[in-house]
């Protein structure tokens, strides 16, 4: 695949040392742009750069920054050093985020506020603080990363998805305001994809949550790789929401134009695992 677009371009990616950011970042390298990239830990940063200069063309930036995008502070001292190391900037791609599952009775208040921290005001901070870079310069794309559960929900994922719906109101309302700078603000939702993420989030899931995902015929696990090619070919055209693959659509979809009937497969989803809990459990199911 090629992707003339990003030849020369500048980008910054949130949290991109592992997972879905970091192969964003090798795609952006290997199609000629000049990447860089922040996560709280500085090692896995230092290695992505390396992998990302020897993917790299010869002559472009690659560079981190160590940041934890819930710090509004740090931010924006960050922002500074992106605009100064890259001499400007064309794409910013807010991805940084994380999954916690669990029942919302079974979640401290901390936990449904530390996700609302990195996964809304991370992104939301990030934004603002390249908002006015963005709008001088009357051109450029603003990325956030959401999720298939930031426009329908699903057991045991409260917590998770009202970050992600926050975000994806936030990006609705900031996209139009944008628009007058002509600078384009857009959303991806990436399916469920085989990250470091995903393996944490997967220690503490309940265990109806897994079954429903097992049963789920819509429930495809994606490689890093698919997602970002998928997300790359997405940028330059002018649909604001972004997906990857059919079945991402579909769920979309089928939510957007059916939301009860999505409800009602979800609930049968629901009780299906749960049956099927039970009987592995040993026990009758009601
Ligand atoms: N994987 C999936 O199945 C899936 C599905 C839907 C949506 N998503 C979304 O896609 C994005 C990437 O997910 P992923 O699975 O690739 O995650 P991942 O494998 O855990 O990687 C997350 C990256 O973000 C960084 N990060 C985390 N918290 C940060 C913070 N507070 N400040 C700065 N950087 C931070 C991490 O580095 P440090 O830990 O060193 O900071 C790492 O570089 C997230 O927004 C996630 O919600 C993922």
């Amino acid at each position: 695949m090629s992707f003339k677009y990003y030849q020369g371009k500048k980008v910054f990616i949130t949290g991109g040392s592992a997972g879905i950011g970091k192969g964003i970042a090798i795609e952006l390298a290997k199609a000629g742009a000049s990447v860089m990239i922040c996560a709280r830990g500085k090692s896995k940063l230092e290695a992505a750069v390396k992998e990302l200069k020897a993917v790299g063309a010869p002559g472009a930036i690659f560079d981190y920054a160590v940041l934890d995008v819930s710090d509004k502070k740090q931010v924006l001292a960050t922002a500074k050093k992106v605009l100064k190391s890259l001499g400007g900037l064309d794409i910013l791609i807010c991805n940084s985020g994380y999954a916690q599952a669990g029942e919302a009775s079974d979640l401290q208040d901390e936990a449904f506020r530390k996700l609302m921290d990195v996964n809304f005001f991370g992104h939301l901070n990030v934004a603002l603080a390249f908002q006015k870079h963005f709008a001088t310069q009357g051109k450029g794309d603003i990325i956030f990363l959401a999720s298939t559960l930031a426009v329908f929900s699903i057991y045991g994922y409260g917590a998770y998805s009202a970050s992600k719906f926050a975000i994806s109101g936030f990006a609705q309302a900031f996209r139009q305001e944008m628009m007058l700078h002509n600078v384009k603000v857009k959303l991806f939702l990436p399916p469920t994809t085989d990250t470091p993420g995903l393996e944490k989030e997967n220690e503490d899931k309940p265990p109806i949550s897994k079954e429903i995902e097992m049963g789920s015929s819509l429930n495809k696990v994606h490689s890093v790789g698919s997602v970002a090619k998928a997300l790359l070919k997405w940028i330059p055209n002018n649909k604001f929401f972004g997906y990857t693959g059919w079945d991402s659509w579909l769920q979309y979809a089928l939510f957007r134009h059916f939301p009860e009937l999505t409800l009602k497969i979800a609930d049968s989803e629901l009780r299906a695992a749960q049956s099927r809990l039970n009987k592995k459990n040993g026990s009758i199911s009601k």
